[in-house]
């Protein structure tokens, strides 16, 4: 089971998206562009050039212009068909093209680590990757997008991998933590992670960004894990209990990543790419 290749991804994305209100009252957060690119777009792409086929999104009320996107508008092609805005879709149309999507409904929010478990009906017995779309990576000087790194290790290693960055000590309440011993250079065998500490109570300052390799064994454990912080079922708990039972990685990726769930990052991320899009 765990020497297959990772073909799916699971995108939680039934959350409400509070601090981008009042653009996300009736617009998923997902959605939000970055220049003409929805978020989601971007760790669909991502996860297409890591070699996955199958987007797994986890919605929920609201959603239903995720599903919308990742479809084909005959209506509006057929508008654009022979007009200069005709290449605008080609990009989407071709994400089309090359995986399938399938959806399932969160419907009670109970944390990331509930959201995942959600996802368990989409992905069944088999390794997967997760994304959360508002932390969005670009590999500008990089062959390699995040996920891709990831899942050479797992390839490597097959076991559960996050991505992880240094972040200054005084934003380690914003994240989950992780304390490890280094196996080779910028990869780490996690011993300890806690969910948003305090500064004074974080391992380290090395921090959980969206991307994840799990072995499906996490759903089980995700289903006995009592909530944590914030009330809510944790992936940072389940994912520190699968390290005590066996093997977690925490890999420092190569890239840039932005925060785009704040207001700040989101204005980082649009004036990187467009900086971006001007060079090619
Ligand atoms: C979630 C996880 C956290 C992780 C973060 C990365 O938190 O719970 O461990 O560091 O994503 O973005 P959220 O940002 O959804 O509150």
């Amino acid at each position: 089971m765990n020497s297959q290749r990772i073909t799916k991804c699971l995108f939680p994305a039934a959350g409400y998206g509070t601090r981008f209100l009042p653009a996300t009252k009736a617009t998923p957060k997902e959605m939000l562009p970055v220049l003409t690119k929805p978020l989601i777009q971007y760790g669909v792409e991502e996860a297409l050039e890591a070699g996955m086929d199958t987007m797994a999104i986890v919605t929920g009320r609201g959603k239903r212009a995720i599903e919308d996107h990742f479809d084909i508008s005959y209506e509006l092609e057929h508008q654009i068909k022979g007009t200069s805005k005709e290449p605008l879709l080609r990009e989407i149309r071709s994400v089309l093209n090359k995986c399938t999507f399938s959806y399932t409904r969160q419907v009670e929010m109970r944390g990331l680590g509930h959201a995942i478990l959600t996802g368990e009906t989409l992905i069944g017995n088999e390794a997967f990757a997760v994304v959360l779309a508002d932390d969005l990576c670009d590999n500008r000087d990089e062959q390699a997008g995040v996920l891709s790194q990831m899942t050479k290790l797992y390839d490597k290693y097959k076991c559960s991998i996050v991505a992880i960055e240094e972040i200054p000590m005084d934003k380690t309440n914003k994240y989950g933590v992780i304390a490890g011993e280094e196996i080779e250079e910028g990869l780490f065998r996690i011993t300890d992670m806690v969910e948003k500490p305090e500064p004074k109570d974080a391992p380290s300052n090395l921090a959980i960004i969206g991307r994840y390799i799990l072995t499906p064994d996490i759903f089980d454990i995700l289903r006995v894990t009592e909530p944590g912080k914030g009330g809510e079922i944790q992936i940072t708990d389940a994912l520190l209990e699968q390290a005590k039972q066996g093997k977690v990685l925490a890999c420092k990726f190569k890239g840039t990543r932005f925060d785009c769930g704040s207001v700040d990052g989101f204005v980082e991320a649009t004036n990187y790419f467009y900086e971006k899009s001007k060079e090619v």
